[in-house]
């Protein structure tokens, strides 16, 4: 499907956004976990949670939607899952993809894992060698990719575990595999990623710790079988979708957009202090707490940006928010440097090639040097492009995003791939006033 954005005038509302992905995920999953009936409201319904949903059914999981948009989980206790009869198939989803492993990796038996071209192309050695070392074993295709076997063990050994890279899934795989084993796990991080999974594993009575390191790293352990008392999760709305409308109406004159109920997790709001750093002008009200996570409401209005330089230990707290910060710098006066962006090279697509490739097709200066990215701002762009979303979602709301702004309309191929992460995108947006409609084939 195509989608074009054509150029808006000034933005205007409020919208409440879908719920947070990386939560959603982790609801469903950690009800699973517990004895006895979980509760989730604002879960997000698109299509990678979907999948969550359903190879936890698969595995003997009740899981049921109410009419009322409630779900209902009926966990089965820390290693209760099924033998799956059917090869699990997570889809575009990452993070169900590596967080179910680390589950699938404290059970005696085995289960086919695959995923849609995309997730079958990103690497899993981060999180199969860890879960190796801990007793699973793994066949999978070349470069430790999907489709794979995983085949656990119940007598799973606990392990301390230093990873390479500052990623919440390789972290949230090593502490679910220990939930399934008799001792203390522990992971430590090069620097802090979201700390969902530790929040709501210790508000369901898990014994979680973490500690401050030299150096920026941190070290979180848990330890194994607990009894997971079952929950009402209320998911908060997602910063990750919110950076979309938000840098939307940073780049608009004369736009102010109300974004409510926004998850403002500080490891996960690295892109508005960017772009608060830039100009944008971006205030946040209604600041509360629900479910161990604070949310608030953000309204943002178009002003002048200006180019920064975004230093790359805040990649981890703004790693899926780089596309459209890029859109914003090209935007903004003067130049934006993004370093450090070298786990863009293993997302949904190889973000930063992409940006770069689309950034360069509307007519903006953009360079890539190294892990960094460099984007000379401060010109309209020309736009007038089509640009293959290559089956990730962020791509394709990104350049949709700058079509809004550009000189002349944006296309995006592949644009059903929105539904993994934000369903009704298009319409939320012309809803503020964006002009963003389907290309009839
Ligand atoms: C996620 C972690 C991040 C992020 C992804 C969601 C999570 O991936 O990019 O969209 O929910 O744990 P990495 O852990 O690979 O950095």
């Amino acid at each position: 499907m195509q989608l074009r954005a054509s150029p808006h005038d000034a933005l205007s509302g409020a919208v409440a956004l879908p719920g947070d992905k990386s939560i959603s995920h982790r609801s469903l999953m950690f009800a699973a976990l517990a004895v006895g009936e979980s509760r989730i409201t604002g879960l997000l319904e698109g299509e990678d949670v979907l999948s969550t949903a359903s190879a936890l059914r698969r595995m003997g999981v009740p899981v049921e939607r109410h009419a009322d948009g409630t779900w209902v989980v009926q966990g089965v206790g820390v290693g209760g899952l099924a033998e799956p009869e059917e090869p699990l198939d997570l889809g575009n989803a990452g993070t169900g993809a590596r967080l179910l492993m680390g589950l699938l990796a404290g059970h005696p038996f085995t289960s086919f894992m695959t995923g849609d071209a995309s997730l079958r192309a990103r690497p899993m050695r981060r999180v199969i060698e860890p879960l190796r070392q801990m007793g699973a074993a793994f066949l999978a295709r070349s470069g430790e990719r999907l489709p794979l076997a995983v085949t656990g063990r119940a007598d799973l050994l606990p392990l301390a575990w230093e990873s390479g890279v500052a990623s919440a899934q390789v972290k949230s795989a090593i502490l679910l595999a220990g939930l399934h084993t008799p001792g203390l796990t522990t992971v430590i991080e090069p620097l802090p990623s979201r700390d969902h999974t530790e929040r709501m594993l210790a508000g369901m009575g898990a014994r979680v710790t973490r500690e401050a390191l030299s150096g920026g790293r941190v070290r979180i352990g848990i330890e194994g079988q607990p009894e997971l008392r079952p929950q009402s999760f209320r998911v908060p709305g997602d910063p990750s979708s919110a950076a979309f409308p938000a840098v939307a109406a940073a780049i608009t004159p004369g736009a102010v957009v109300r974004l409510e109920g926004v998850g403002l997790n500080p490891l996960r709001t690295g892109l508005y202090t960017t772009l608060a750093e830039m100009g944008a002008d971006i205030a946040v009200d209604n600041r509360r707490e629900e479910a161990g996570e604070e949310i608030g409401d953000i309204t943002v209005r178009g002003s002048a940006l200006v180019g920064v330089e975004v230093p790359p230990g805040r990649a981890p707290s703004m790693i899926d928010e780089y596309p459209v910060l890029a859109v914003a710098a090209a935007f903004a006066r003067g130049r934006t440097v993004m370093r450090g962006l070298g786990e863009l090279r293993v997302k949904e697509s190889d973000r930063l090639s992409l940006m770069a490739e689309g950034l360069a097709a509307c007519g903006v200066d953009v360079m890539v040097e190294g892990d960094d990215l460099i984007v000379e701002g401060g010109r309209q762009p020309a736009g007038g492009a089509l640009i293959d979303a290559h089956l990730d979602h962020r791509i394709a709301m990104s350049f949709l995003v700058l079509g809004g702004r550009a000189a002349a309309p944006v296309t995006v191929q592949g644009a059903e791939t929105i539904e993994t992460s934000f369903p009704g995108f298009a319409s939320l947006m012309t809803g503020l006033g964006a002009r963003i409609g389907a290309v009839a084939p």
